[in-house]
């Protein structure tokens, strides 16, 4: 027979193992419990949407857009739809169609799966995951220094230091106007020194050339005309005011003149979180203010702003700071001797369950030393025997299996009645759970 093709995950996506699940759950954990903190309930958008939310509401021209969406057409109807690249397109057209707004502003949080056909590398995949806030209905700059606090509270909840925060504003659509005009006028003077990309950006959006990486043409980017000298008196007062409040709130920020993000939906308030720990994927946050897309999506303008942190990134920059949360597979591992003991068995992990005890039976048959291995490598604290003595007496025989210090119970092997073994041994974890406080 021929031997069958073996199917491999899709490049650039990966899949989350058990051995992986603690830390993303400590992860997801600790931002759900820090977004409701600050009063931000969660919300879930389809993963599949119209190419048309994300080609009107993230801009045509941005590489996103035009080279990194999983775009297709459904065979069945013909319907151009498109994996979600981000969040935000999605969450302001689920605020208009379920009008979410209609008698006072939001704040949500979003977790889960974008996707992008990017070329993957450290710290980028095609599938990746986001978690997100957006405070939807809100003129700021109050909320964007509450968004702001809320990332640097999550860093610090997580493990995570050294992360720089960059900042800037994007001002008003006229003031960009003005500056796209003065942008223009100095790249048209300067075309010889443009490279393929630049040249192809020139008319789209001349405020992505400021972005570029290419070594080449850093001084003539670094000359360019800024964004910051063309803002006017109302959004000068926007960023002071967010920067007050800032460095009220004891938050070190640099102004990067440069930042402008790469999705076209963003007025004043941008910013950044980065690190220098994980290669060129530097950036592990990126958020600002996008007063403009609630109205280019269809509804009743209204200011919003918001981040969304790449969990992959943040997951492995914890792992560079040396947090690596494990969990055990259950606290409680029930060892039998098969048939005729298994209902004992089963009868006490259900009584653990019923107390909140994670609990593993012994699935199948095997002997009573590799019954124990398998206890112990599950990281179980316990375990407990029901051999045929056990089960014909009514008890039950209960072992610790971490070395707890002199005298700690259960350290030797004790057998006591069925309908104690439950209620004891949850009594030990209470006392290990309060002990590790
Ligand atoms: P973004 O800057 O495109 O913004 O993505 C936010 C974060 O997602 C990045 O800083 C990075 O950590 C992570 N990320 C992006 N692409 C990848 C990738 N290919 N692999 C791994 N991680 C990646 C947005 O998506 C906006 N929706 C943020 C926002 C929310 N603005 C306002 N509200």
């Amino acid at each position: 027979m021929a031997s069958k093709a073996k199917i491999r995950a899709v490049t650039g996506m990966n899949d989350m193992l058990p051995t992986d699940s603690a830390r993303w759950e400590f992860f997801e954990d600790t931002a759900r419990d820090i977004a409701t903190e600050y009063g931000y309930r969660q919300m879930r958008t389809p993963i599949l949407e119209s190419t048309d939310l994300f080609t009107h509401g993230i801009g045509e021209a941005t590489d996103v857009v035009e080279k990194e969406m999983y775009s297709f057409e459904d065979s069945l109807n013909g319907e151009r739809l498109s994996l979600r690249p981000e969040n935000t397109a999605g969450i302001v057209r689920s605020a208009i169609e379920n009008s979410l707004l209609h008698d006072a502003p939001r704040r949500v949080w979003y977790f889960g799966p974008m996707f992008r056909h990017e070329r993957p590398q450290r710290g980028r995949y095609r599938q990746f995951h986001q978690f997100g806030c957006e405070a939807l209905g809100f003129s700021g700059p109050d909320v964007d220094a509450e968004l702001i606090l809320m990332t640097a509270r999550l860093w610090k909840a997580l493990g995570i230091r050294d992360v720089k925060l960059e900042l800037n504003s994007l001002g008003e659509p006229s003031e960009r106007a003005a500056h796209r005009a003065a942008l223009l006028e100095y790249f048209e003077a300067h075309l010889d020194q443009l490279n393929e990309t630049a040249k192809h950006r020139l008319y789209l959006n001349p405020l992505r050339i400021l972005d570029t990486k290419d070594p080449d043409m850093q001084d003539l980017v670094e000359k360019a005309p800024k964004l910051i000298s063309y803002l006017g008196e109302g959004s000068l007062r926007f960023l002071s005011s967010l920067e007050h409040q800032l460095e009220r709130a004891g938050i070190d920020y640099v102004i990067n003149a440069r930042l402008v993000r790469g999705l076209d939906y963003y007025s004043h308030t941008v910013f950044e979180w980065t690190t220098d720990r994980l290669g060129s994927q530097a950036t592990i946050c990126g958020g600002g203010r996008y007063d403009g897309l609630m109205e280019i999506l269809g509804g009743k303008p209204a200011p919003c702003v918001g981040f969304a942190m790449g969990a992959e990134r943040v997951l492995e920059l914890m792992g560079e700071f040396g947090v690596k949360p494990e969990a055990p597979d259950c606290a409680v591992y029930v060892i039998h001797a098969g048939e005729g003991t298994l209902d004992p068995a089963v009868a006490v992990a259900e009584e653990l369950r019923d107390l909140d005890v994670s609990t593993i039976v012994h699935g199948g048959e095997s002997s009573m030393k590799s019954q124990m291995k398998k206890a112990d490598a599950s990281g179980a604290e316990f375990a407990l025997i029901i051999g045929e003595n056990e089960a014909a007496s009514g008890t039950v025989s209960v072992k610790r299996l971490r070395d707890r210090g002199e005298g700690a119970r259960f350290a030797k092997q004790e057998t006591l009645p069925a309908a104690e073994a439950a209620e004891q041994v949850f009594s030990e974890l209470l006392d290990i759970e309060t002990k590790d406080l």
